[in-house]
């Protein structure tokens, strides 16, 4: 493993002609992100980890404030990882002084759900990888289903800005009890963490009912489970035919929520 803060540093280590694998993260890594990194080293000759917490994805200050940061132990984690080169700017690496978000338009899938919820989230997140992707330029990018909305926002993203890099889809990692991993979930109190436990409850059993019974009834019994679990409060539940808004024909549930102050995504395929 080697370190920079430089993105002009790292570049000129990288060796000619070999294939590059890039991971973007913002840290506080955890076993999702390295399964996205091992499958990178399999993949590619090098593979760049950036750690960097985007300010411009923020809508709420307070929310970039408490995101859990952890170097350190970042690191201790990549440390033995041959071949992987981490990246970890300062703010001025990458953006000008004052420099905003670009305006994206990326379609109706993109306006439902984190979209809707987080006013200008994904503008921030297509800012910040379409400038590791011009930097980086990269032959595969990895990124987790976890952020289903995201992932395919980057694909969409990627095939606009070079067609030849393939953004690579990974799957959910998770907890003993189902709970997908995520940097947040180290926010969570212990009897927080305990309710957190439920929300891939909620998701299968929106899969089994999905087969005999219509959206209304499902979301009734969502509603339902999650106001006899203390501390959870529900921000959306969607039931969404992809084929609807993008090219993919599958049904997935998606769900949002808060547990205390902590905001938690998931999805499965139905
Ligand atoms: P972050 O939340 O750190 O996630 C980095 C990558 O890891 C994303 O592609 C995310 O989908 C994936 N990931 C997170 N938890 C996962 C899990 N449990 N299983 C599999 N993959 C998981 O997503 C971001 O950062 C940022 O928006 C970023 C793309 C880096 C832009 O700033």
């Amino acid at each position: 493993m080697r370190v920079y803060s430089s993105h002009k540093e790292l570049l000129k280590s990288l060796g000619n002609n070999k294939s590059i694998g890039l991971v973007p993260t913002m840290g506080s890594l955890h076993k999702g992100h390295l399964s996205l990194i091992q499958r990178a080293v399999r993949e590619n000759k090098e593979v760049i980890i950036s750690i960097y917490v985007n300010p411009t994805q923020f809508n709420d200050k307070e929310d970039l404030k408490k995101y859990p940061r952890n170097l350190d132990n970042d690191l201790k984690l990549l440390k033995d990882i041959n071949n992987v080169l981490v990246y970890t700017p300062s703010d001025s690496d990458l953006y000008g002084q004052d420099e905003k978000s670009k305006k994206y338009n990326f379609g109706d899938f993109m306006n439902i759900m984190e979209g809707k919820q987080r006013p200008d989230h994904f503008d921030g997140v297509a800012t910040i990888v379409e400038k590791l992707f011009k930097i980086f330029t990269p032959d595969n990018a990895y990124f987790g289903e976890k952020d289903f909305q995201q992932l395919i926002l980057i694909k969409s993203l990627a095939e606009k800005l070079n067609p030849d890099l393939n953004v690579v889809g990974c799957k959910t990692i998770r907890e003993k009890d189902g709970l997908a991993m995520s940097s947040r979930n180290k926010l969570l109190s212990k009897k927080e963490r305990e309710s957190a436990g439920e929300i891939i409850k909620l998701l299968l059993k929106a899969k089994e009912m999905n087969s005999s019974f219509n959206y209304r009834k499902i979301k009734n019994e969502v509603d339902r489970h999650i106001n006899s679990i203390e501390g959870i409060t529900l921000e959306y539940f969607e039931i969404i035919d992809l084929s609807k808004f993008i090219n993919i024909s599958e049904k997935r549930a998606f769900i949002a929520c808060k547990v205390g102050n902590v905001r938690l995504i998931d999805n499965i395929s139905l």
